[in-house]
């Protein structure tokens, strides 16, 4: 490996753009240290996918993340199961799964279809607009709210706190106390919903967890709001980040008479491919293990590079290219194994919903890319604000 290799989730310039760096590390130092930092990361296909699939070995009982605030045995109580190993894990995942069934998220169509047109129906035609303030950045956290039974009145004051707790201002590595501050409001806000489903049930994911048993187990409050909480972490930047990054790479590769005549499906799943919004995934390492020359000890930081082994061309061949025709089944940005995302089929149904009606609404669009702005985040990859105009269908 050469000297001048350095890989950090918090250089801005690799926020810019990950992939050459990536593809030095899959090249020269498939099994990278930064001593500065105290991680490894893995990030070629083939090792991160095995990792994912062995969480024996390579454990999340300290979170997913290196950000310091999240970082410790204590992680699962604001990220759930997310940050827990098996059996506290299984038995919380399966709990949960009786209440988040692919039938209700199936059964959400309907209503991520109308919120969809409100929403875009009124910007088509009209100025110049963001498409994450008024578009990207608003769906996927409404969509949440509707499937935990929030009523419609307390959608926009959620939208907010949500937005605080993921906010991070230019070089700042860790949550902020305002990001704590509305985190604690989040939680207040879900118990106090718990304790109105309790008095008065509905037909919605809430419920349904106060009712989900297995084998006589039952889930405690706090697991709960626990989990409330981790599907707006998961859940709502990472859905955001994917509708605008479809929105500007079709754009950027000259796509969009393409992207606005097909089915939506291809422009998805290569957009998932080509550049996630989840780029990296941490683990612990729970005992030595040796690759590519090197030993890396017990209770190691292990970064699984997602956003590389997607750009491996053992894989994908011409990996770089976006290319909508590509086999893309192979694609890692909803991991895999225990922890494989959750809400992968919800993400893929809203991306979907919402891009089928763009596409049946408007006939062609620009992206004003000198006044895109990124999101420095250490996980997330994607833009915190695209102005796009639009030229509507003509009726009929
Ligand atoms: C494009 C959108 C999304 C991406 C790229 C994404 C990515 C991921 C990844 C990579 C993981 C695995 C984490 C690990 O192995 O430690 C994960 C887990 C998870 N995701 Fe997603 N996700 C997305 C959308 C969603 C949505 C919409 C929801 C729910 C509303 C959701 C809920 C979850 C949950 C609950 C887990 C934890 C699963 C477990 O630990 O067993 N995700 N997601």
């Amino acid at each position: 490996m050469s000297s001048d290799l350095e890989y950090s989730p918090y250089d801005y310039r690799v926020h810019e753009d990950p992939y050459p760096v990536y593809a030095r590390l899959r090249r020269e130092a498939p099994l990278y240290r930064n001593e500065e930092l105290d991680f490894w990361a893995l990030s070629r296909h083939a090792d991160v996918a095995t990792a994912f699939r062995d969480w024996e070995r390579f454990s999340s009982v300290n979170g997913v993340t290196l950000d310091a605030s999240a970082w410790g045995p204590h992680a699962h109580r604001t990220m759930s199961f997310l940050a827990l190993d098996p059996p506290r894990h299984t038995r919380l995942r399966s709990l949960v799964s009786r209440g988040f069934t692919p039938r209700r998220v199936r059964e959400l169509h309907p209503r991520i279809l109308e919120m969809t047109r409100t929403l875009l129906e009124p910007l088509i035609e009209g100025e110049p607009f963001d498409f994450v303030a008024d578009f990207a950045g608003v769906l996927p956290m409404d969509v949440i709210s509707e499937l935990m039974g929030v009523p419609e009145a307390d959608r926009p004051e959620l939208r907010r706190l949500a937005e605080v707790v993921v906010h991070r201002e230019e070089g700042v590595q860790d949550v902020p106390p305002a990001g704590m501050d509305a985190a604690l409001t989040l939680v207040g806000y879900y118990a106090e919903l718990l304790a109105a489903k309790r008095r008065k049930p509905g037909d919605d994911l809430t419920s349904a967890l106060l009712e989900a048993e297995v084998d006589g187990d039952r889930l405690a409050d706090g697991e709960i709001i626990a989990f409330l909480f981790l599907m707006v972490i998961a859940g709502n930047e990472t859905t955001t980040k994917l509708l605008a990054n479809a929105l500007y790479w079709a754009w950027k590769h000259r796509l969009t008479d393409r992207v606005l005549k097909e089915p939506v499906d291809a422009w998805i799943e290569e957009t998932l491919r080509y550049d996630t919004s989840s780029q990296q995934i941490a683990r612990t390492v729970a005992e030595d293990f040796t690759a590519h020359g090197r030993t890396v000890p017990a209770g190691s930081r292990l970064l699984l590079l997602v956003g590389s082994a997607n750009r491996d061309e053992d894989v994908f061949p011409g990996a770089d290219r976006y290319d909508l025709d590509r086999d893309t089944s192979q694609l890692i940005s909803f991991g895999g194994g225990r922890h494989y995302c959750l809400g992968a089929n919800m993400a893929r149904l809203e991306a979907q919903i919402a891009l089928t009606e763009f596409t049946r609404l408007v006939s062609a669009y620009e992206v004003d890319e000198a006044n895109a702005v990124r999101v420095h985040s250490s996980n997330v990859r994607g833009f915190a604000s695209l102005p796009v105009s639009l030229i509507g269908r003509s009726p009929g």
